[in-house]
């Protein structure tokens, strides 16, 4: 199989290695890039990654992967709790989906229980911290290759 995956990361992510290392450990995004693109490259597939801090900036890379990309993982970091507009755009693609969280949203505050983008993806791997990039890269391969 063939074709190009969609790496995209949201706001603060760039900074992943120095941000709250307790909590995101201490691998950079780079690193998590990497990891990923290690599971797919093994199945045919190549990596875009993309990381931005502007929600207009992932949504307009979310509608270009209506003709570029096969499938998207997307870790919309705190968009994640209040990001309509991407969950709309998510919508819009119609191949296989997966949210990734490094940490469990689930099993901290409040606030990050809410997943807007949840109920627009195929599915969500979340809390297994670097490993959830592993685990997220195999469940796509699957999917496309299903
Ligand atoms: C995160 C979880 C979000 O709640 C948080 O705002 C992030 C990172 C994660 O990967 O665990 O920026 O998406």
């Amino acid at each position: 199989m063939s074709g190009q995956i969609l790496l995209l990361s949201g706001p603060n992510l760039d900074l992943l290695g120095q941000r709250s290392p307790e909590i995101y450990g201490t691998a950079t995004l780079a690193d998590h890039v990497r990891a990923f693109e290690a599971v797919v490259a093994t199945h045919g597939y190549t990596v875009h990654a993309v990381q931005s801090n502007s929600e207009a900036v992932l949504i307009e890379t979310l509608h270009a992967a209506r003709t570029s990309a096969v499938a998207i993982a997307f870790n919309p970091g705190a968009l994640t709790h209040g990001s309509w507009a991407l969950r709309d755009a998510l919508e819009i693609f119609t191949g296989p989906k997966i949210e990734i969280h490094l940490s469990n949203p689930a099993a901290r505050e409040p606030f990050r229980h809410l997943s807007t983008v949840a109920g627009a993806v195929s599915g969500s791997i979340a809390g297994f911290g670097g490993l959830s990039y592993v685990l997220a890269a195999q469940a796509i391969v699957a999917l496309l290759n299903a």
